[in-house]
């Protein structure tokens, strides 16, 4: 898988074009965000091993597939839930883990406050999941958190992506592929992504 990926579709571009809009309500935004994480989920996944196994249609028997390893989906609180939705839709099988990470609104910094993970995430493919990849700071601390607890193999699933939080990821973590929906032109004076959509949590949860 490339080192960051990002999924070019024409429908993906009319998605993001409703998160993007400030005047797109909620129930808009929450199954923009839905549609956008099978897609994503498609990308992130596409290299998934399968194992053969037996499968007895009406009419013989033939060879069919599942997973070979375990798919664990890790959000990272709050608004990483916003694409989880979608992600199990396509990956029904997958177990979700979660960690929860605010970022100070003071210092920007990466702040640690819940995790529960699956066990078996040294076998599993890992995919890390976050609408926003701003300074890279939640990111990068998620990661190494998932890595000493035992996580190896591990995708990072993003929506838009800063390239200063590309560039961070890159390289505290340049094991780990990225899948973005867009890569966007900067970070503003509070570290919000320019152009971007804003506060990703606060509009998928109407908490804004
Ligand atoms: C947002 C977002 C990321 C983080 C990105 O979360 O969902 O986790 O900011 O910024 P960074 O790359 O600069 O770390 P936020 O801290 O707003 O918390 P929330 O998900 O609870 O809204
Ligand atoms: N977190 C968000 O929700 N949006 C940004 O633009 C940056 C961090």
């Amino acid at each position: 898988m490339e080192k960051v990926s990002v999924i070019s579709h024409p429908v993906v571009d009319r998605y993001l074009t409703y998160l993007r809009d400030k005047n797109t309500n909620t129930a808009v935004f929450r199954r923009a965000m839905s549609n956008i994480g099978i897609i994503l989920a498609y990308h992130a996944l596409n290299d998934l091993k399968l194992d053969e196994t037996e499968v007895e249609t009406p009419i013989q028997t033939t060879i069919g597939y599942k997973p070979g390893q375990e798919v664990v989906v890790i959000p990272i609180l709050r608004a990483g839930l916003s694409l989880v939705d979608g992600i199990i839709n396509f990956m029904p099988e997958a177990k979700v883990g979660h960690v929860g990470v605010y970022r100070d609104e003071e210092t920007h910094q990466p702040v640690n406050y819940y995790d529960n993970l699956p066990t078996g995430l040294d076998k599993a493919l890992t995919l890390v999941v976050d609408p926003m990849l701003a300074t890279g700071g939640s990111g990068s601390h998620a990661l190494h958190f998932l890595k000493e607890n035992g996580a190896k193999n591990i995708r990072f699933v993003c929506l838009i992506a800063a390239p200063e939080g590309i560039e961070r990821l890159q390289s505290d973590h340049p094991d780990v592929p990225i899948i973005t929906a867009a890569i966007d032109e900067r970070l503003n004076e509070n570290a919000y992504i320019v152009p971007g959509l804003g506060d990703a949590g606060d509009r998928y949860f109407g908490t804004v």
